[in-house]
């Protein structure tokens, strides 16, 4: 892209984009990708918060990669009456990292990035709502992202990890991305808890393909969120991913880091039979790139975006990427090898990568 700047743009590019690294440096709290002015004012802002920590500038320049190559959509399914009470933290930790996001449908007195649906809150109505949030976001949004992420109030999204995670997929094709639970398909469904993604061209079948036919995605109103979403993309022919990483630790689970974790106070029965691969409490349990917990209270939230963006280990070093790439490749490049050997593709069946 650089190549097509003229001279002049491309040396104007590079003094802001010097200035830009420099300022990021101080800044570990930048991640929108916002446009270039707006950063700069942002980072400079954040530049006097007590939270600022040093970061290499080549983290920076691998932030920014990242936000322009996997553009990725939130949306939160939040109600009027949990807004103050669960969505402003969600608000305030996770995820403004994403490129955008949108509640659906928050208090709209409550100055949150909401959308108000026309329908009726209710947990008997949240299929119904699922359907209509994708249907906004296809008419309004579809070709300005690469992912669509639903998730709910109490879901914690770790979203550079989230990137990690689709970075060697292409959103051309139809794929579904979440924790992978056995039952209803032959290929299961994605747990609703730990959130779940749909490719850009999952969506436009989802709305295409699947909301006009009722022998593909339920009609109506009422129905089981997850589940008939599960259903849905089966029949409309979007392939549901190995979200877990190489070692076959998951990356996406539908409880609290409280309960997956420690080696005991495992969850529930139904789990362990619903699950659709491996699944080892305790140690086992998580990848070290994790991507999203569930059932995660404003407090634990709070303390989650601590120990993640804040807390330092003295000693400890930071992962790079030179062995990941001939020598000179750019380090988007070196990130997508990263992700690619990072991904779990035992199965032949699965779909594969855009470019391995
Ligand atoms: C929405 O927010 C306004 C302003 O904070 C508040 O007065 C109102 O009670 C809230 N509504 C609900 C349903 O929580
Ligand atoms: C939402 O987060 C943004 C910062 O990302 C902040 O400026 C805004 O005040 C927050 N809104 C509420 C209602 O807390
Ligand atoms: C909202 O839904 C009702 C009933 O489904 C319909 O009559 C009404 O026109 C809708 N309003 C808008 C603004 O779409």
């Amino acid at each position: 892209m650089i190549s097509r700047r003229s001279p002049l743009a491309n040396c104007v590019l590079g003094f802001i984009t010097g200035i830009a690294v420099t300022l990021l440096s101080l800044d570990l709290y930048f991640y929108n990708a916002t446009p270039l002015t707006t950063s700069l004012i942002m980072a400079m802002e954040l530049g006097h918060d007590s939270r600022v920590d040093h970061t290499e500038p080549e983290d920076a320049e691998l932030r920014v990669e990242m936000q322009k190559n996997v553009r990725i959509l939130c949306w939160i399914m939040t109600t009027p009456y949990n807004t103050d009470k669960k969505a402003i933290h969600v608000n305030a930790t996770w995820a403004p990292r994403c490129n955008q996001y949108i509640f659906f449908s928050a208090n709209e007195s409550s100055g949150l990035p909401s959308v108000k649906l026309n329908i009726s809150d209710g947990r008997n109505y949240l299929w119904w709502k699922t359907k209509e949030a994708f249907k906004y976001l296809y008419e309004n949004e579809l070709d300005n992202y690469d992912y669509f992420l639903k998730a709910d109030d109490d879901t914690y999204v770790i979203v550079e990890n989230l990137r990690l995670m689709l970075m060697p997929y292409s959103p051309k094709d139809p794929l579904y991305f979440g924790c992978r639970f056995k039952p209803f398909t032959k290929q299961g469904y994605m747990s609703g808890g730990a959130g779940y993604i749909l490719s850009r061209e999952a969506l436009k079948r989802f709305v295409e393909d699947g909301l006009s036919d009722p022998k593909k995605c339920k009609a109506g109103n009422t129905g089981n969120e997850d589940s008939e979403m599960g259903k849905c993309m089966y029949k409309i022919g979007v392939k549901a991913v190995d979200t877990r990483d190489s070692r076959g630790r998951h990356r996406m689970l539908p409880f609290s880091p409280n309960t997956h974790v420690p080696s005991k106070g495992a969850p529930p029965k139904w789990f362990h039979q619903y699950m659709y691969y491996p699944y080892d409490q305790g140690d086992g349990c998580c990848s070290n790139y994790m991507v999203s917990f569930h059932y995660v209270g404003p407090n634990q939230m709070q303390a989650l975006d601590y120990i993640i963006y804040r807390l330092r280990l003295f000693g400890s070093y930071h992962e790079h990427f030179q062995n990941y790439g001939i020598k000179g490749a750019s380090i988007f490049t070196r990130a997508k090898n990263f992700a690619m050997s990072y991904s779990h593709l035992s199965d032949p069946d699965d779909p594969k990568p855009a470019s391995a």
